[in-house]
């Protein structure tokens, strides 16, 4: 059995982790058991694998605060790195600018629009040449802030709610995620894209959450640029694999049914 220490555990990712890595030695910590902004508390127990999943995800409030995104993303990174343990590293699809019309893989150049994707991106390089770095998109689970458990508050107080149609990404459920990981880490450290299957618009995805959940509330969709949100996001973030052993994830169709049945 394997002593693994996941960091940002009450965070939706990091839960799913520590459910997929539950027969193992499991530390979980959350933000109030160490802030990764500062090096790890004395008296931790030696890891034999680090999950990172701890990070600021407000992709809008890093426009403001990028310094305060970079100590965390960035800072974070560095200092569970310094563990000195094998790390899985968590990036993210918006590195990429979105210019491409085809999926983007692991070659292909970074060039993130928001503070929040530039802090991602240093953040691979802070976690170190030897670490797992895994590029996923639009995570959702049973637990936590996230799209899906939005819409469904929405869906049952609106009769519309008006929705993005122009950004088109991998819409990932975090237990196939962690389950993905499991098989990761038998697998060489470097860049690894793992996201769902299949692609969707936030208004496509809205309206499966609607479809499947039964409820009826229509999706008026519009454009990023109606919305007026801080941040710059891709137009187009779908991601794959281009290396041949890479953890296949179920489509996320599949995904949205199984966290809706946790809900
Ligand atoms: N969410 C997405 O759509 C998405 C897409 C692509 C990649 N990712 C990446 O996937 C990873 C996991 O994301 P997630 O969706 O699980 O995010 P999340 O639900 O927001 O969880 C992040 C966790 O990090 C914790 N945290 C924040 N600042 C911290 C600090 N200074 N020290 C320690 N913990 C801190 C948060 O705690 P508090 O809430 O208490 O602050 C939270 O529990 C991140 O690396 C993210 O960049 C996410």
């Amino acid at each position: 059995m394997k002593r693994v220490l996941v960091t940002g555990a009450g965070g939706q990712l990091g839960a799913a982790l520590c459910e997929a890595f539950a027969g193992e030695d499991l530390v979980a910590l959350t933000h109030a058991d160490w802030d990764v902004t500062l090096p790890a508390p004395p008296g931790l127990p030696a890891p034999g694998l680090v999950l990172h999943a701890a990070a600021w995800t407000d992709v809008d409030a890093a426009e403001d605060d990028p310094q305060g995104a970079a100590a965390v993303n960035i800072g974070g990174a560095q200092h569970a790195a310094a563990l000195g343990a094998p790390l899985v590293h968590f990036s993210t699809d918006y590195v990429f600018d979105g210019q491409k019309r085809a999926p983007y893989v692991e070659s292909d150049s970074p060039n993130p629009l928001s503070a929040y994707g530039r802090t991602k991106l240093l953040s691979e390089a802070a976690a170190g040449e030897d670490a797992w770095i895994v590029r996923t998109s639009w995570l959702f689970g049973a637990s936590g802030k996230n799209f899906v458990r939005t819409m469904l508050r929405l869906g049952v107080e609106r009769d519309e709610v008006a929705v993005v149609d122009d950004q088109r990404g991998c819409p990932t459920y975090v237990g196939h995620l962690a389950a993905a990981v499991r098989e990761l880490v038998e697998l060489p450290r470097g860049i690894w894209h793992l996201a769902a299957d299949g692609e969707c618009t936030w208004a496509e995805l809205a309206e499966a959450v609607f479809e499947e959940a039964g409820v009826d509330c229509r999706v008026q969709r519009i454009a990023s640029s109606e919305l007026g949100r801080p941040a710059p996001r891709p137009a187009y973030s779908v991601l794959r694999s281009e290396r041949p052993r890479a953890p296949h994830l179920p489509h996320w169709r599949d995904g949205l049914r199984e966290c809706m049945e946790r809900l």
